[in-house]
């Protein structure tokens, strides 16, 4: 699938619920409402319109949440994914909190899944459950710890917080080289009314130069086709990557849309335009309304986002889509 500016789109997140067990300072509001469990999607028909996706030139997946693994029997889902892998499906990865990692990790290893990315914003236990609100450190580790152990490849995502974990940036730069995890610095995207964001927003630009005279960085040549630009650490042999919405634009070479687990196809992270799947979906068993509606879609992806922080470029919070 080509949009209209040329790019090939290849890539498609799928928020699976927008539930989540945290409630993160920069991505929910404290008293979040969320979707009504009768509109969602049942996990056969996210697996269907997956599949239509995967027909369509869809090589990779990434399920996210919310929270992916709050969401009941998604282990189901994961497995029958898993099992297109080799067919027309390249890889399926996931984005999680880490929160029920413990208990899932070794299942998403034997359903194919090679590699994950879990949000981790400090290692620090009281810092933790104030950016969180509602999320637990030791529980967190002992989830990161099981991914290791089940021999998942780990990228950590840090969301950069003025002011919050600005200082911790080095240690874990640190902690990550020891684990063999790379890292990947985030920017507060505008998503979604919360409190304080403005306030928190770090440009990454002068994390990189304060990074750059402890460590020795050097520009990397690995590329996932995503938005982080990474460089190579010298000292631990690992990476940092640093995602940057605001300070400069990655829309240039995107190559992924987004499903919520309604069933809403949203073309851009940072525009309010969307496609309904659900309703072609659920019109006929036959996918041809499905696969029609999906290269309508693609046929009206925006050219990118234009984010501004000092207000919502979107009403929805993140967790409905995933980042
Ligand atoms: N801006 C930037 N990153 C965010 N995340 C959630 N909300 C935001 C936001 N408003 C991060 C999470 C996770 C990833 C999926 O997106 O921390 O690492
Ligand atoms: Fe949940 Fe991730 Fe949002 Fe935190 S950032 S509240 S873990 S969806």
């Amino acid at each position: 699938m080509i949009d209209p500016f040329g790019r090939s789109i290849d890539y498609l997140r799928v928020s699976v619920t927008d539930r989540c067990d945290f409630r993160c300072v920069y991505c929910m509001a404290e008293d979040m409402s969320f979707l009504p469990k009768a509109e969602l999607l049942s996990l056969e028909e996210l697996e269907r319109v997956c599949a239509a996706f995967i027909r369509l030139g869809v090589k990779k997946l990434r399920l996210t949440g919310g929270e992916p693994l709050v969401r009941k029997g998604v282990m189901g889902l994961v497995e029958k994914l898993g099992a297109r892998l080799g067919q027309g499906l390249e890889e399926l990865t996931l984005t999680t909190n880490g929160s029920q990692l413990a208990a899932q990790a070794a299942g998403l290893k034997a359903a194919g899944v090679r590699r994950i990315n879990i949000s981790l914003d400090t290692l620090n236990a009281e810092k933790f459950a104030e950016i969180t609100r509602w999320g637990r450190l030791p529980q967190v580790l002992e989830g990161i710890e099981a991914a290791k152990a089940a021999g998942l490849s780990v990228k950590i995502n840090m969301v950069a917080l003025k002011g919050v974990n600005e200082d911790e940036i080095s240690s874990m730069l640190a902690w990550c080289g020891a684990q063999k995890f790379d890292l990947c610095l985030i920017e507060t995207m505008p998503m979604g009314e919360v409190v304080h964001r403005a306030e928190t927003h770090l440009p990454l630009d002068g994390v990189r130069r304060r990074l750059g005279a402890e460590w020795t960085l050097t520009p990397s040549r690995h590329a996932t086709g995503g938005p982080a630009r990474y460089w190579d650490v010298a000292e631990t042999g690992g990476r940092v990557g640093f995602i940057t919405p605001l300070s400069n634009h990655f829309c240039d070479d995107c190559n992924r849309v987004r499903l919520t687990c309604t069933g809403t196809l949203y073309m851009c992270l940072g525009q309010e335009d969307a496609a309904d799947l659900r309703a072609p979906l659920r019109a006929s068993a036959d996918d041809a309304g499905l696969e029609k509606a999906i290269v309508a879609a693609i046929g009206r992806k925006p050219k990118g986002h234009d984010f501004d922080i000092t207000r919502p470029a979107v009403a929805r919070h993140m967790s409905l889509t995933g980042g």
